[in-house]
């Protein structure tokens, strides 16, 4: 496995220990009506910035440029898929999102559950199947360019990283 693939594998399980906890946050919203306010936000602003803006970005501008190149040769091209995907999670958490405002608990579980149900089969697809071609299709300078530039996003990124950190040791 490359190590930039290695990294992207490494966002998927932190993105899905947020999942987890926000599947068990709408149990709540379900059972109870409680919509756990801050929970909401933090996990909010952890799937807007970390999950979309950070590692989302990094496939979009970064991987799946590499894997759009006719160089990359790939025998069927995923990334059409993976492109609407996004887009559908981001659409989850736009209800997510009003739901939490507008305290409407219908919206935040269609919303929640929908961002779970589709980023965890997702990042199945990404990590047993776009991640592995992507290693197959892409040659070793194309590899060392990917890592050089998720390295320069991490940099970027870095001061901002560290609270989804905090955030995560707290889940
Ligand atoms: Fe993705
Ligand atoms: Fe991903």
């Amino acid at each position: 496995m490359s190590k930039a693939v290695a990294i992207l594998m490494e966002e998927h399980q932190k993105i899905l220990k947020v999942i987890q906890a926000l599947l068990k946050q709408c149990d709540m919203v379900e059972k109870k009506g409680l919509v756990n306010l801050d929970f909401f936000a933090k996990a909010i602003d952890f799937i807007k910035n970390y999950a979309d803006k950070f590692h989302h970005a990094k496939e979009e501008d970064i991987l799946f440029v590499e894997l759009n190149k006719d160089s990359a040769a790939m025998h069927c091209n995923p990334i059409q898929q993976m492109l609407y995907e996004h887009d559908l999670g981001r659409n989850c958490v736009k209800e997510l999102e009003i739901g939490v405002k507008k305290n409407d608990p219908a919206k935040v579980l269609n919303g929640g559950r929908g961002y779970v149900n589709l980023l965890q089969q997702h990042i199945y697809k990404e990590d047993n199947i776009l991640y592995p071609m992507a290693d197959e299709a892409l040659n070793n300078k194309a590899k060392n360019e990917i890592l050089s530039k998720f390295e320069e996003v991490a940099k970027k990124y870095s001061e901002t990283n560290k609270k989804y950190e905090l955030f995560l040791n707290d889940l």
